[in-house]
């Protein structure tokens, strides 16, 4: 099973590096399906398939990976608009509105995957959900010295907060700002604009892992027959 997951991640992120043209700013996501399409960009690039790209990394991940594929980079100042941004979600409903933050980088992947005028989801078929939050915890980052009137707020609006815990590292996850995740299960998501507006407005929150209305196209790895397939929504 997990061969089969890393297969379809594969095919999905090349699909999307393939929608990359020459003489762009492209956002680099973050996640292991978006690290596929990192390097197929790179590949295309230093086999002259492509040429005159700059990538806006949403992460330190993005970053290490976009140096590793030599994909030259670039900052917000520097450039005034991005074309194409492409990125991994947690989950993915029907309308395109997206759980992300699985990777603690949804701060900086907002503002870049918000920005360009093209968004691409890479995620495989697994992601897909009927309403959102349903398998997936909803990460919030949060400033250190807020994360307790934060927790208390989260569950006064209905919502089961956990501090993210690192792994292979003693205590918690800390973000590439400097800040927590706070994880929240609620039970049930119906009106996730109002939700992504609502948390953003407790005092100490920096951002939410909700994103409403800012995908244009998902591509969907899934296995038919053995294979692995690329399908777009
Ligand atoms: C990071 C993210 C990732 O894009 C998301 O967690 C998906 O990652 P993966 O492709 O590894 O499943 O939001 O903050």
């Amino acid at each position: 099973m997990g061969n089969i997951v890393e297969l379809m991640k594969q095919e999905v992120g090349k699909a999307a590096a393939l929608k990359v043209q020459s003489n762009s700013v492209i956002g680099l996501g973050t996640g292991s399906t978006t690290a596929f399409a990192i390097e197929y960009i790179g590949k295309r690039l230093a086999a002259g398939e492509i040429n005159n790209i700059v990538g806006v990394p949403t992460s330190f991940q993005a970053e290490v990976l976009a140096k590793k594929y030599g994909i030259p980079l670039t900052t917000l100042d520097a450039v005034d608009h991005i074309d194409l941004a492409i990125d991994g979600a947690d989950e993915v409903d029907p309308q395109k509105n997206l759980i992300k933050g699985g990777g603690a980088a949804h701060t900086r992947e907002k503002v870049v995957d918000s920005l360009a005028k093209i968004f691409i989801v890479v995620v495989d078929g697994n992601k897909l959900v009927d309403k959102l939050g349903s398998s997936f915890l909803l990460p919030v980052e949060v400033i250190p010295m807020a994360v307790t009137p934060v927790m208390r707020q989260l569950a006064q609006l209905g919502g089961k907060p956990e501090l993210r815990m690192g792994v292979k590292k003693a205590g918690p996850v800390v973000t590439d700002q400097g800040n927590l995740v706070i994880d929240v299960k609620f039970d049930s998501i119906d009106q996730p604009a109002e939700l992504e507006k609502t948390i953003n407005n407790i005092p100490g929150v920096l951002e939410n892992g909700l994103f409403v209305g800012v995908t244009d196209i998902v591509l969907v790895g899934e296995i038919k027959d053995g294979q692995p397939v690329v399908r777009e929504f």
